[in-house]
């Protein structure tokens, strides 16, 4: 995160003062770094660079716009899971082939609307959302390319069961052992040509072994089918790439690539990816004042103004954001990002907001220097999953979204007003 740094005792982000724009667009405020998006983006390129593969950055990760406008620009292509992210990307002009569209559940109106766009692939999550989209297809005349979401039975022991996916137990995809069958019935159909294959088994997914193994499956399948006279194309291998939150620990893109690129050279396969989080996450701060700090039973309570309605994660998954004060004053020290690191003088705290629910944490039992009410803290690796679950739950209006580039910043979404609060319901 080499675009945050702690510079003269004050948080930074590309030379921008943290503190400076918090008091100026207020908080809770979600702060993305340009540069931190586009050399994740990048990063990703490069080292996927030797398979040509498509970038499909997963929306439902970060969903703001101007977000998306900057990766589009450095050549990205979208995954959605909704005819919301959908019109999302064809909001911004993206390519319609180079959106991938996944999801149990696609409705008529989603699949038209993917149908109308001519987007590169559907990938579908079962035999009735084939049939379905067969007739779809068929009663617009249109040709649309499809590939089987595959359930390879791989996951890594690291990702919380609440979202590994590639498990064969899970709601995602079609169990491998039934993929056979599926080309044998759907293969050769008039209007949605079948010829691909996607996968995605979790997220975050801590290591690059369950990619090997999940490909080295999906290839060996895919042999088989080319066997039998299916023509495959091309192999999504989905995201879950792991980003650092309070480990410090996650593999780099060239990591997960040294793993991947080498299986995938020479099948012929166009490649499409899916990375959210790693983009995304460590671009991203969620910046909240401390309201009050009270003693609990147990340890202090920090009290801020963000809550788990801008960022669920650790209620939901007991993910663990590293977070610190915005200004080093008072002696602090400079923070390192892991499990162990505890400045001198700290104490463990929980940090909470002020939702009427026991889950309400951003931080249990966390060392943290002695705050005082007015300061500010920063939840770093905020940027994936932050804003895009965050929701109004006891009528708290959605933080607003700045994002700095190059020395400048600005709001990419405003902070929401209890008009919007009430808006649809006039
Ligand atoms: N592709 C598909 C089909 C997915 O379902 C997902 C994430 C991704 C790509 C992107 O995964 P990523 O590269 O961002 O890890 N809310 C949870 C994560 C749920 C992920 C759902 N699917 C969290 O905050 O950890």
């Amino acid at each position: 995160m080499a675009s945050f740094e702690y510079r003269d005792g004050r948080l930074m982000c590309e030379g921008v003062d943290v503190a400076v724009v918090a008091r100026e667009a207020g908080t809770p405020l979600y702060l993305y770094s340009a540069a931190e998006l586009r050399s994740g983006y990048e990063a990703f390129a490069k080292a996927f660079a030797p398979l040509n593969a498509t970038l499909c950055f997963s929306i439902k990760s970060l969903a703001n716009l101007h977000v998306l406008r900057l990766l589009k620009g450095l050549g990205s292509g979208f995954d959605v899971v909704s005819g919301g992210e959908l019109a999302r990307a064809m909001a911004i002009g993206a390519d319609p082939k180079s959106i991938v569209f996944a999801g149990v559940a696609k409705t008529d109106r989603e699949i038209r609307q993917g149908i109308d766009a001519g987007i590169a692939l559907f990938n579908v999550e079962s035999e009735p959302e084939f049939e379905n989209l067969a007739r779809l297809a068929a009663e617009a005349k249109r040709e649309v390319h499809a590939a089987l979401r595959l359930n390879p039975d791989v996951y890594d022991p690291k990702t919380h069961q609440y979202t590994a996916t590639g498990k064969k137990e899970t709601k995602f995809g079609v169990d491998i052992n039934r993929a056979e069958r599926f080309f044998d019935a759907y293969g050769r159909d008039g209007y949605v040509k079948l010829d691909a294959i996607h996968i995605h088994i979790g997220s975050p997914i801590y290591s690059p072994d369950p990619y090997v193994e999940a490909i080295r499956k999906t290839l060996d399948l895919i042999g088989r089918l080319r066997g039998k006279g299916f023509a495959i194309h091309a192999l999504d291998i989905g995201g879950g790439f792991a980003s650092n939150y309070e480990e410090n620990a996650s593999p780099s893109a060239d990591e997960y690539a040294a793993a991947i690129v080498p299986l995938l050279q020479g099948t012929g396969l166009k490649v499409y990816l899916e990375p959210g989080r790693k983009i995304a996450a460590d671009a991203g701060l969620l910046v909240t004042e401390v309201q009050y700090v009270k003693q609990g039973a147990e340890r202090p309570f920090v009290i801020v103004d963000a809550a788990m309605t801008d960022l669920i994660r650790p209620a939901l998954y007991g993910s663990q954001h590293f977070l610190y004060p915005v200004s080093l004053t008072d002696g602090r020290a400079v923070p390192q990002q892991r499990f162990d690191f505890a400045a001198p003088g700290s104490v463990n705290v929980d940090v909470v907001g002020g939702v009427c629910e026991s889950s309400d944490f951003l931080a249990k039992d966390r060392p943290l220097p002695p705050m005082k009410r007015g300061e500010l803290l920063a939840v770093f690796s905020a940027g994936a999953y932050g804003f895009t679950m965050s929701s109004q739950y006891n009528s708290r209006p959605r933080a607003a979204e700045v994002l700095v580039d190059g020395g400048a910043w600005r709001v990419i979404r405003r902070r929401e007003t209890y008009e919007d609060l009430m808006a649809a319901e006039q």
